[in-house]
């Protein structure tokens, strides 16, 4: 009975103890209080000489009992203050062992890519794809079927790079009109043609104005009924949109051994709005295509019977029309890779 007094005294004493407790610290200095050499359960342990044999037994079980309870109490305590000073010392020592992120360099289209799209789109929002051809064409593809015979004098504007032994009748394409005889010559059905063939093409050139490579678009339209004024208004509102709605359009008489008739066509130039400058050499205008319809040979040789069937045709190369718009002196420089003259295309606002 006076034990058991005694446990209850030491548990409840022990919990208000616990009670007020804050630290690690607090509770070990808590636990020696009871624990300890000299503590309250120790020196309970230290009666046991003076407790009769016969009682020995219970009162060691006392011991164990209320040494259980102490240890087990003060753990649980330990525990939870443990774990919640653990807890607040990893908040307060959180550190950011993030880098800071790579910056991601974007580049940007480069100056004939915009161009051209901005040409494919124009021309596919009329009802026209895109057509795309090889750039290592057949002498027949690029000159014959195209109404320029072996000798003719049309080729010696046109010399381009060739193929060896037994390639030798390969060469780069010199224009994009390659794609008119490819066109006529894919069309099983020949039936009605509207596409703009893009791409790069070679001459034997290189000055500020002229590089061994270039790039040009080609347009090719057959059909029943196409007349001249199919092709005037068209490349009129090619040149208004790309150019602007200010623009002024010429067409003169002018040879190409593919089209017949052949015009050129010439824009007012946009620096100077047609009053003349250095751009334009005092003359007001700019000369940007090469068109015509289709010559009735080159749509015979083609498959196409022209007596039913009619086609215009032009081409322009795109480098010029890049050079216009983003007033760039030199072609070579649209070629030569310098990271510097594309990072000038960085700004979306370039346009
Ligand atoms: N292929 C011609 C050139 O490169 C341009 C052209 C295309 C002319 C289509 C007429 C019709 O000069």
């Amino acid at each position: 009975m006076e034990k058991n007094m005694e446990r209850e005294d030491i548990i409840k004493k022990l919990e208000s103890d616990l009670s007020e407790i804050k630290t690690k610290n607090d509770l070990l200095q808590v636990k020696s209080m009871y624990l300890g050499k000299n503590g309250i359960v120790t020196s309970l342990s230290a009666k046991m000489k003076e407790i009769p044999n016969e009682e020995k037994k219970e009162y060691g079980k006392f011991l164990n009992e209320i040494k259980n309870e102490v240890e087990e109490k003060i753990n649980l305590l330990l525990n939870s203050i443990t774990e919640r000073e653990l807890n607040e010392k990893l908040l307060s020592e959180k550190i950011d062992i993030t880098l800071p992120g790579r910056k991601i360099k974007t580049g940007s289209l480069h100056p004939m890519t915009r161009v051209t799209e901005e040409f494919e789109d124009l021309f596919v929002s009329m009802g026209y794809t895109v057509y795309s051809g090889p750039e290592v064409e057949s002498d027949e593809n690029c000159f014959q079927k195209l109404n320029i015979p072996k000798g003719h004098p049309a080729r010696d504007s046109q010399d381009t790079f060739y193929l060896k032994d037994e390639f030798e009748r390969f060469l780069l394409r010199s224009q994009t009109s390659t794609a008119q005889a490819r066109a006529m010559e894919e069309n099983k059905e020949k039936g009605p043609i509207r596409i703009v063939c893009p791409g790069k093409v070679y001459r034997r050139d290189e000055d500020a104005t002229h590089s061994h490579q270039f790039m040009q678009i080609e347009g090719l339209v057959i059909d029943k009924n196409v007349s001249m004024a199919d092709l005037k208004g068209t490349l009129e509102l090619f040149c208004k949109k790309i150019l602007g709605e200010k623009t002024k359009v010429r067409f003169r008489p002018s040879f190409f051994p593919f089209t017949e008739p052949s015009v050129e066509v010439d824009v007012t130039c946009f620096k100077c709005n047609g009053n003349g400058c250095s751009l334009c050499k005092q003359t007001g205008w700019i000369e940007v295509l090469g068109a015509g319809m289709v010559h009735p040979n080159v749509l015979e040789m083609g498959g196409y019977d022209s007596k039913v069937y009619q086609g215009f045709a032009f081409g322009t190369g795109i480098d010029r029309f890049a050079m216009f718009k983003y007033a760039i002196p030199d072609i070579r420089t649209i070629y030569g890779n310098d990271i510097r003259f594309l990072q000038e295309f960085d700004r979306k606002d370039v346009e």
